[in-house]
């Protein structure tokens, strides 16, 4: 069939489910073992319900649970443990998933801080886990988390759905991250001062955790790696960089531990990049034949005012520093330690080099660029610009308003974006998964709309030649969205936090049109 007619066939599926007609499944038109599923993390929604199923030892719990963070307005103040409560309610969902999506596969989280509740630095083990050194990591590890997370992975296995887990996604254990204490080191320092010496749980910022982030890799390949397919080592990079240490409350997005030095920000970059480095050798000593990628979060960036040379430029740079720079690190092994877009010496990096068998992209939206004509810090040159993704919404109550259709969260919709970053990403030469696109929706009133046309954008992406391999909505149920807790509706389910009772949005249908029947 020729493309243009596959794509307007989709497009009038998608408004036929808007209309509440029934269009005819896509199943015959995706390449063969086209994965269809949603995107979750475990921190987000494992907690909820009886209080056991909350993770107190997660950095994450500190910091959106702290009165003074809460009081100054930077995290929501939201209880994470009112969430979902996937804990104890994986069961369910995961018959959700398969019988009321139609769905053949699953991204799912595991947290660091549920399997190593302390260090591993002291056990002594040799550069690569032997068999001695997992059983002396099993006397670490909390055995309950392990048989836990077996459990629902192989659940997810015998549901026929193909597993992909990510092993960070944002959060750290408080052994590794006291994201309070961090703060407390920066505060009074400039955005270009040094970063402060010394730190302890650092976090990203120290240099030892790209080892023991191996060695849990290490250990989840090992002892649960049989019921996993593909592997993700970390989600969105740059915004745990960006939004972490060049976090602006109110202007930019916030994760831990948010604080504001550039230098610190490039540093973290450098040092998730030896993180994925280590985890994906990790992963692969254990399990050779084990496919690991990353996750990265894409956006389509563009000119504010595209007859503005100023902006054009911006538009670039704004590209190469939130797109490209982990990629070029982690794919191509350059690493660009002054952030001034050239490749010199000493920046060409073998160890970082080739460490992604594909890559998932996470994309929700473009972004505008302003360009200024100077960078805002000496520390990354390229940074001349002044970036916008959240306009007024959950995303940016006070952000400015949204200039064109914006989703509850606040950010733009056009799903040609997802078409234009599958492009940019093809470009590193792995093959594709969209491991997240959705939409904050709580009436989802455009949630149909949104996932027929994001879908079609990217049927047409693989019309273009571009090798996407699945795609993940995000998510199955709505749950505790970071800074910005539950006031984000990402889910195509709701849930009552007294009950934990799940109730189906109408996309829920539209979903099972698209993915049905693969
Ligand atoms: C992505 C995150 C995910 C969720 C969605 C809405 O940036 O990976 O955890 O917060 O945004």
């Amino acid at each position: 069939m020729p493309a243009r007619r596959l794509v307007a066939l989709l497009i009038l599926a998608g408004l036929a489910v808007v209309a509440g007609a029934a269009p005819a499944t896509a199943a015959d038109r995706w390449p063969r073992g086209f994965l269809w599923g949603t995107a979750a993390s475990g921190f987000q929604t494992e907690a909820g319900g009886r209080p056991s199923n909350a993770d107190r030892r997660s950095d994450w719990w500190a910091f959106a649970n702290d009165p003074g963070l809460i009081g100054e307005g930077v995290v929501s103040g939201d209880r994470v443990a009112r969430g979902p409560g996937f804990w104890s309610q994986w069961r369910g969902d995961l018959d959700r998933a398969r019988d009321r999506l139609g769905s053949n596969a699953i991204r799912l989280g595991i947290e660091w801080s549920r399997i190593f509740p302390r260090s591993t630095a002291t056990l002594d083990l040799g550069e690569r886990i032997d068999s001695g050194d997992l059983r002396r990591l099993d006397r670490v590890a909390d055995q309950r988390a392990v048989r836990h997370y077996r459990t629902v992975l192989a659940g997810a296995r015998r549901r026929g759905l193909k597993v992909m887990l990510t092993l960070n996604h944002f959060t750290l254990p408080l052994w590794v991250h006291d994201p309070l204490a961090v703060r407390r080191a920066f505060a009074g320092r400039a955005p270009d001062d040094p970063v402060p010496e010394g730190l302890r749980r650092g976090g990203w910022l120290d240099p030892g955790t790209a080892d023991e982030f191996a060695t849990f890799a290490a250990y989840v390949a090992a002892r649960l790696g049989r019921h996993v397919d593909l592997w993700a080592t970390l989600n969105e990079p740059l915004v745990q960089a960006s939004q972490g240490y060049v976090s602006i409350p109110g202007v930019t997005g916030v994760k831990a531990p948010g604080v504001l030095s550039y230098p610190a920000a490039i540093h973290v970059v450098e040092q998730l990049a030896l993180g994925n480095a280590a985890a994906y050798d990790a992963i692969h000593r254990q399990r050779p034949g084990a496919r690991v990628g990353l996750v990265t979060n894409l956006l389509d960036w563009r000119p504010d005012d595209p007859s503005r040379p100023l902006d054009v430029a911006g538009a670039a740079h704004a590209d190469q520093v939130f797109n490209r720079l982990f990629l070029d690190a982690a794919v191509r092994g350059v690493y660009d330690t002054n952030g001034n877009g050239a490749t010199d010496p000493g920046e060409r990096r073998p160890a970082l080099r080739g460490k992604a068998d594909f890559l998932g992209v996470n994309h929700y939206s473009p972004a505008r660029v302003q360009g200024l004509g100077a960078p805002l810090t000496a520390s990354i040159p390229l940074f001349d610009f002044s970036p916008r993704q959240v306009f007024a919404g959950h995303g940016s109550p006070m952000g400015p308003p949204c200039p064109t259709t914006c989703t509850d969260f606040g950010w733009e919709i056009d799903p040609q974006g997802l078409r234009h970053v599958l492009a940019e990403a093809a470009e590193y030469g792995r093959p594709l998964y969209v491991t997240e696109n959705g939409i904050d929706d709580e009436e989802d009133d455009q949630r149909p709309g949104f996932l027929s046309s994001y879908v079609a954008a990217m049927h047409q992406a693989i019309d273009d030649g571009i090798d996407v391999r699945g795609y993940f909505h995000w998510s199955l149920v709505d749950n505790f969205e970071w800074a910005e807790g539950f006031r984000a509706h990402f889910g195509l389910y709701a849930f009552d936090p007294a009950t934990l009772r799940r109730t189906a949005r109408p996309s829920v249908r539209a979903f099972r049109r698209i993915a049905g029947g693969s």
